[in-house]
């Protein structure tokens, strides 16, 4: 067998705890249904969810946590709805500050915010500078967020490169594109979680969760609380992680502690 330590993996694939969680938040418009309230109800709901992951993933030393908030189809949801969440996000980027302050928490906005409000784009700015020295959890929100935008803007931005002359087009790899792609100084998901009981990726981080373990629950959103995440993070600390590698390699490079340097 080959024992060598494999130069792809950077990652301890018997590490217990995800380095960075993504989360598509589904199931609002249900559980407000279900409780016969307007969908809205169910968003604002939801927020609640937002802070008990975040603070979780700060307690349990989690790195990157990224959730889905709007995909760039969601605008073709009925207008009053788009404006509520609007509204949410404009609300809630003003008054978390402080809590993501007092929790070290970092919140960066990933997406094309070219199409939000100047007052929205604005206040995105305001609370990413205002948070930008926080270092315990990178929060991600994706907002007008689309993997395969990701993937094509990174793909002309390469174009680009070439047209300038700045870069060999023999030099285009994985891994030039992943450098051009929206977090490419974080780690690449860990554990892709879907709430809301669809089993689908619906164009979220894409290129970036290629060797990520996916999660599916039934639990909608707004029900999603530590304890509903507490069993995700369960599942992932029992799963075997192998990037294309077997079984019996993985243990054997984790029993010479292969990878402790990289952690
Ligand atoms: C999907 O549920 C949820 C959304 C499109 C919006 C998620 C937004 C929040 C949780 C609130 C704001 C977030 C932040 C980060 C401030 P759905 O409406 O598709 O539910 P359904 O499938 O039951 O209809």
């Amino acid at each position: 067998m080959n024992t060598a330590t494999p130069a792809v993996l950077t990652v301890d694939p018997q590490r217990s705890v995800p380095r960075h969680v993504a989360i598509i938040m589904d199931g609002n418009g249900r559980w407000a249904k279900l409780r016969g309230r307007p969908r809205t109800a169910g968003h604002r709901e939801g927020v609640k969810s937002v802070r008990a992951v975040v603070e979780e993933c700060v307690r349990r030393g989690i790195d990157t946590l990224t959730l889905f908030a709007f995909s760039s189809e969601n605008w073709q949801r009925p207008r009053a709805e788009v404006n509520i969440l609007m509204e949410l996000f404009m609300t809630a980027l003003r008054g978390e500050v402080k809590r993501l302050n007092e929790n070290d928490v970092r919140l960066r906005v990933i997406g094309e915010r070219g199409a939000f409000s100047e007052k929205l784009q604005r206040r995105i700015r305001d609370a990413e500078t205002r948070t930008a020295n926080n270092v315990t959890l990178n929060l991600q929100v994706a907002a007008n967020y689309g993997g395969r935008w990701d993937i094509a803007r990174a793909a002309r931005r390469l174009a680009e490169e070439v047209r300038a002359g700045r870069l060999d087009p023999d030099a285009i790899d994985e891994d030039a594109l992943a450098r051009r792609l929206s977090f490419p100084d974080l780690p690449e998901p860990d554990l892709f979680i879907r709430t809301g009981g669809e089993q689908r990726l619906s164009n979220f981080v894409l290129w970036q969760s290629a060797y990520a373990e996916l999660y599916f629950t039934d639990i909608l959103w707004p029900d999603f609380n530590e304890a509903a995440f507490g069993h995700a993070l369960d599942d992932f600390s029992r799963r075997q992680r192998r990037f294309g590698h077997t079984g019996e390699q993985i243990e054997t490079w984790s029993a010479m502690g292969a990878y402790e340097r990289t952690e």
